[in-house]
């Protein structure tokens, strides 16, 4: 297996898989064994940056991206994929925030590591979709991130739709994946900020 940072170095990326109806429609609805094994849990961190801006949030799936340095972590001992994990985005450290109390928790994400195949991007980027309607967006912000477990690599499409629904479908495995009691566990590890809140805004 190449990790996604020896892929980076190769001269042509090879070419991705396409999605077929046979992978569609025989997809697990949970994955991974019973508690995270290595490389994970893998610990990721660092300003959230924006994306492409082509739609996630149509797409519905808006993403957090990292900046480069912030996924070596990963992108390092992991190969290109569709990730799960939890997520907690830290308010800014003035306390002026548009953000509530809930936004800030430990939150299930699913993560896609690569150059999403569908759009040919240029440059690797680890984008990480957290479950959970924000009150704002949080561009700049600090995000924190456990990666515990991969669902499956990342696909071509021949639409649109067919991306969007494989999403939906990866948005259930994650959190089936870590409704189990080992991952729970994950949701109070040390990497996060667990008595984080937001003081009173003036
Ligand atoms: C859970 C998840 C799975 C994804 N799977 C794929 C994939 O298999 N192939 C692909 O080309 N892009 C995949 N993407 C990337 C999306 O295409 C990308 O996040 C979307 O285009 C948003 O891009 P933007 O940040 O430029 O708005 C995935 C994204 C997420 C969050």
């Amino acid at each position: 297996m190449a990790t996604a940072a020896e892929v980076a170095q190769l001269s042509e990326r090879p070419e991705a898989p396409r999605q077929t109806t046979e992978f569609r429609t025989s997809r697990p609805q949970i994955v991974g064994p019973e508690c995270p094994e290595s490389p994970f849990p893998i610990l990721l961190a660092g300003p959230v940056q924006k994306g492409f801006g082509r739609g996630g949030k149509e797409l519905g799936c808006p993403t957090a991206n990292l900046p480069d340095e912030s996924i070596t972590p990963i992108s390092s001992v992991a190969k290109t994929g569709v990730y799960y994990g939890y997520a907690q985005v830290l308010p800014p450290k003035d306390g002026k925030t548009e953000l509530c109390e809930a936004d800030v928790r430990v939150l299930p994400m699913v993560m896609s590591l690569g150059w999403n195949p569908f759009y040919k991007n240029e440059i690797l980027t680890a984008e990480i979709h957290i479950m959970h309607e924000f009150r704002s967006d949080f561009y700049g912000y600090n995000m924190n991130a456990l990666v515990l477990g991969y669902i499956r690599p990342e696909l071509d499409y021949t639409s649109r739709d067919a991306l969007i629904e494989d999403i939906e479908v990866d948005k259930r495995v994650a959190l089936n994946s870590l409704n189990r009691p080992e991952y729970q566990k994950f949701r109070a590890d040390p990497h996060f900020d667990l008595s984080c809140t937001i003081p009173p805004q003036s």
